[in-house]
């Protein structure tokens, strides 16, 4: 096997204890649907806005270890012609880029998508290292219906996740796995307990037949939840230790950290499941793996709440992201209490 130890160093700093990823790689389509959310402006430059209101937050660098960046931030610059990219590394953060593409229908498959991307990816990648990344994400959608996920669904988008870690390495990236068992749904948390365990254990079945060096990986994983339809929702005390389970179950020990997404949940139900996961691992002191957030929606819903697109809304959004973003560094070390909101 090639000497990864630069991509372990890189995994260790994304996973350094205490702190978290901050994933601001929305799509411009899904950037746009939460910029009419908040009445403002759907174009590339108000994006571009956005995402300096997100990096040139004072104080960034104590919270996060590294961000995600969707194509076209790795190529923006600040107000004063600073590449994003620079302004983060001279921060000590991680530059992370997402590389899949959108999900289409899997054909033959109602209610399954697969995930694209993979055309020129090794060729993609380069170019991205030289601009300044070090790691890379690649999301996997797995929705839960009465009869799928199905195998076939599931080997097709796991395989593509193998082939896109070892194009990584390949390029000097630490990959970020992300298989995605969406949240949407009315299943009860068994069920998606049952989906995870099939989808993480295929996934790591191929990683490891594709001869990844696991210690260069990190998974990005939904909770373990009851779905957002469900009539009996999950308390945090359950999907701690539903989630936990299903990792130990599935997880090799050679993946250095688990980061979390939050799917869709509320920021502070996603602050108070990362608590719970947290209070698991404190008691019992020997699972193998680094947690982290790695959340979208969970960390930047109230910053654009706050925000609306207005210059004079700056501060008060900087504000509302270092709260979200010390609560949870707090449940990290499972000390958060919802009282703390
Ligand atoms: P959410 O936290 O909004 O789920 O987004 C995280 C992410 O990176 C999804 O791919």
């Amino acid at each position: 096997m090639k000497d990864n130890t630069h991509l372990y160093a890189i995994a260790r700093s994304l996973l350094t204890p205490g702190k978290g990823i901050l994933a601001a790689d929305q799509s411009a389509s899904t950037m746009n649907k939460q910029l009419a959310e908040i009445g403002a402006q759907q174009d590339a430059e108000t994006r571009r806005q956005y995402r300096q209101v997100l990096f040139t937050t004072p104080g960034l660098q104590d919270y996060v270890t590294g961000v995600i960046l969707y194509d076209a931030t790795i190529r923006n610059c600040t107000d004063d012609d600073t590449p994003f990219v620079d302004l983060l590394i001279s921060k000590g953060i991680v530059p992370i880029i997402k590389v899949d593409g959108s999900t289409i229908d899997h054909n033959g498959f109602p209610g399954e998508v697969v995930t694209q991307g993979m055309d020129n990816l090794g060729e993609r990648l380069a170019e991205y290292y030289n601009m300044g990344a070090r790691a890379a994400k690649w999301r996997a959608v797995f929705t839960i219906g009465p009869d799928y996920p199905s195998e076939q669904n599931i080997v097709y988008d796991c395989v593509m996740l193998a082939r896109y870690a070892q194009l990584c390495h390949e390029n000097g990236i630490v990959p970020i796995v992300e298989p995605e068992v969406i949240f949407k749904g009315n299943h009860d948390i068994g069920r998606a307990e049952a989906v995870t365990t099939q989808v993480l254990q295929k996934m790591f079945e191929l990683l490891v037949w594709y001869k990844v060096d696991l210690k260069a990986v990190i998974l990005k994983s939904s909770f373990v939840l009851a779905g957002s339809d469900a009539s009996a929702q999950s308390t945090p005390e359950e999907v701690g230790a539903a989630t936990v389970r299903t990792f130990e179950n599935t997880v090799p020990h050679d993946i250095p950290g688990i980061v979390f997404l939050s799917g869709g949940q509320t920021p502070e139900r996603a602050t108070a499941n990362l608590d719970a996961v947290a209070d698991i691992e404190k008691s019992r002191g020997n699972l193998p793996w680094q947690f982290a957030f790695s959340y979208s929606r969970g960390l930047e819903d109230p910053v654009q709440k706050a925000w609306q697109g207005k210059k004079e809304n700056v501060p008060a959004a900087q504000e509302a992201l270092i709260k979200r973003l010390r609560l949870n560094t707090t449940a990290d070390t499972g000390e958060y209490t919802p009282e703390m909101e």
